[in-house]
């Protein structure tokens, strides 16, 4: 089945220059890119959405990370898109990601972990009306 997922390029990859190697990356493994633009969260946009991890220990963290810089937004598109993308990311912790993932090859840490990836169907359908206007998509 054909699916869209909304993936995030973090401000440590925007960063550390790495943000052409991750797209060259994505595309290589047959995402279509649908939309794309910078944004650069302010602290209320970070707090929703991330609205889920509210309370937990590393949210203040998460969201003075993902608010310190530009990030690169985008619809991506193939079939299962949403699982296989996580696969590309690898794990949360870059310790724990798998060789030649995205998380293992660019990530500083856990909370500088290079790339978002929504990690549902019904979760990737809200995230990428969060970013995205009708109009904004290819
Ligand atoms: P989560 O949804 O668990 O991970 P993933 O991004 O792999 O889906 O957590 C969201 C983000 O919160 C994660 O990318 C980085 C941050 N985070 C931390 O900073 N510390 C942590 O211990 C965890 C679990 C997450």
């Amino acid at each position: 089945m054909i699916q869209q997922t909304l993936a995030i390029i973090k401000p440590d990859s925007v960063r550390n220059n790495y943000a052409g190697k991750i797209l060259s990356l994505i595309v290589d493994h047959g995402f279509s890119i649908k939309a794309i633009k910078g944004v650069h969260m302010d602290t209320r946009d970070a707090q929703r959405f991330y609205g889920i991890h509210t309370g937990k220990p590393f949210f203040d963290k998460l969201v003075d990370f993902i608010t310190s810089g530009p990030c690169i937004a985008m619809i991506l598109e193939k079939e299962n898109a949403v699982d296989d993308f996580r696969k590309l990311m690898g794990a949360t912790d870059p310790n724990e990601a798998e060789g030649g993932t995205i998380r293992s090859l660019f990530a500083e840490n856990k909370t500088a972990n290079a790339i978002h990836g929504s990690d549902s169907s019904d979760n990737a359908f809200i995230e990428c009306n969060f970013f995205f206007s009708i109009q904004e998509r290819f």
